[in-house]
């Protein structure tokens, strides 16, 4: 079958995956692939077991396969076939030489563009989904035109929106679709090449254009004022639990102001995720690189905060459960970094498991989706863990629960039940605020929720 375009993109992650499948759902008219370093990673996205677990997803993914998208290994084949190219590969945190801890790690990309250099014997059309540093569009355009071979090459920057758990939803239905391009002629027809891909599904007030340098620096900024959100609200849960005002009343007072709105205003334990403190700590090392060092602070008090949130979540475990954890059990409900996803990266779980083991506390550790990724997160720690499928089962037993993650699951459990199998005084931590307070505790737990007066029985 003829296809009008022959679209690829390098890297199945977590966004080229999703990302691909709806373009390729949307648009049978067009030859989808998506290519992968990882040889196991192509073999799961062939498979029955997708490698991420999003809602929505595998149906699309098993409806568009073998029909008009496919994946493969083969990144040179892919690159000399295509005339537009996503790239998707990982941009995580530097962790070496200069920018260690702070900088993108631009490896992979830089790889990436000069083999679409060494692959290209056609023009191409360059899209940076990943997120990148603002000005990154330049270099790749140096090195595309390094070698003057006379293939032209355009960059445009379309960074993703989307979230993890509501992915499909995000792609079938965005906000708004980033395209930025440079103002030139050339520029502005690859441009409108990309509209025209969206346009198939995305109504058209809804694709917004800029320049390029715009464009990459919107995704910085969209995911920092996104955490800077958790990040103040959390800050004001602390403040809450020492004078009995109710974080849930307060944010609800102040999200009904139509200029603050009520979303991304839920006290938690933290945020975590891929993006969100790579992406600060990227945009803080940027202001500091341009010497904006005032403005580096703002941002970086962002992350701060969150780490504050984190630590004080398991001060408050210890110093609530008589200063000492010291062979007690404590169940973790919930290792995801948030609900419907799999995904354990930069999870708040992560350094509240690690924090207990050193408090020499016992953990059991239960979560419908993320068990496998919690292993690997948690291999080599010297301490007394075990992870348990099913949640009552996880409890038996128990000092504590610790609710990190809010599954839906979880509102529903039979507690009374729960209740009965666990060592008394039974405790709840409640580091999503997603259970019932009060029926917990007329039930017998001792309840400690976020940024709300504990409810104790001594
Ligand atoms: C993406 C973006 O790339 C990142 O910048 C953004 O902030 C979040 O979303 P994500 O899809 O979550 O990252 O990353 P990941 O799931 O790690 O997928 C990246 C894929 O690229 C991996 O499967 C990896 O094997 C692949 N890759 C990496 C390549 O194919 N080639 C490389 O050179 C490097
Ligand atoms: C984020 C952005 O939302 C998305 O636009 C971007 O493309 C990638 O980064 P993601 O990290 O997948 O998406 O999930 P998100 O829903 O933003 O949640 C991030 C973290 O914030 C989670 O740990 C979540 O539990 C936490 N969170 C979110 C809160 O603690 N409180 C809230 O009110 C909202």
């Amino acid at each position: 079958m003829k296809f009008d375009k022959n679209i690829l993109c390098i890297g199945a992650g977590y966004v080229g995956g999703p990302t691909m499948a709806m373009i390729a759902h949307k648009c049978p008219q067009y030859k989808v692939t998506v290519v992968d370093i990882n040889p196991e990673r192509i073999s799961q996205w062939n498979s029955d077991e997708l490698p991420i677990y999003e809602p929505g997803l595998d149906e699309i993914v098993k409806a568009a396969r073998g029909k008009n998208l496919f994946f493969g290994t083969d990144i040179e084949e892919g690159i000399r076939d295509a005339g537009i190219i996503f790239v998707s590969v990982n941009t995580p945190t530097k962790t070496f030489g200069a920018g260690a801890g702070m900088a993108a790690d631009l490896q992979y990309w830089e790889k990436t563009a000069r083999q679409i250099l060494q692959c290209s014997d056609s023009p191409k059309i360059i899209i940076e989904k990943s997120t990148l540093p603002v000005k990154t569009a330049l270099a790749m355009e140096r090195i595309l035109t390094s070698t003057h071979n006379g293939i032209h090459f355009d960059v445009l920057s379309n960074p993703e929106f989307l979230a993890e758990g509501t992915a499909i939803s995000d792609l079938e239905s965005p906000d708004r679709v980033l395209i930025g391009s440079r103002q030139t002629e050339r520029g502005l027809k690859a441009r409108d090449a990309l509209v025209e891909i969206y346009a198939n599904w995305v109504p058209e007030e809804r694709i917004i254009t800029a320049n390029i340098w715009s464009s990459e620096l919107s995704k910085l900024v969209a995911n920092a004022f996104l955490a800077q959100r958790i990040s103040s609200v959390n800050s004001i849960s602390a403040l809450c639990e020492i004078t009995d005002a109710d974080i849930t009343e307060v944010a609800g007072a102040i999200g009904m102001d139509s200029r603050i709105g009520d979303k991304f205003l839920k006290a938690s334990v933290g945020f975590g995720g891929s993006c969100f403190k790579k992406d600060i700590l990227n945009l803080v090392y940027l202001c500091r690189h341009y010497g904006l060092h005032e403005v580096a602070d703002y941002w970086e008090s962002v992350v701060r905060l969150n780490d504050y949130q984190k630590e004080r979540f398991v001060l408050r475990i210890l110093t609530d459960m008589f200063n000492t954890l010291a062979g007690k059990r404590i169940s973790i409900f919930g290792f995801a970094f948030k609900a419907d996803t799999g995904d354990t990266r930069e999870s708040p779980a992560i350094f509240i498991a690690k924090r207990l083991v050193e408090e020499k506390a016992e953990l059991v550790i239960t979560d419908p989706k993320a068990l496998k990724n919690a292993k690997i997160d948690l291999d080599g720690l010297d301490g007394n863990i075990s992870y348990v499928e099913d949640p009552y089962d996880a409890a038996v037993g128990c000092h504590a629960i610790a609710i990190l993650t809010e599954w839906n699951l979880y509102r529903e459990l039979d507690f009374e039940k729960i209740y009965r199998s666990m060592v008394k005084p039974a405790f709840i931590f409640d580091g999503r605020n997603i259970v019932d307070h009060k029926k917990l505790f007329e039930i017998g737990f001792n309840v400690f929720p976020i940024g709300k007066s504990a409810l104790t029985h001594f």
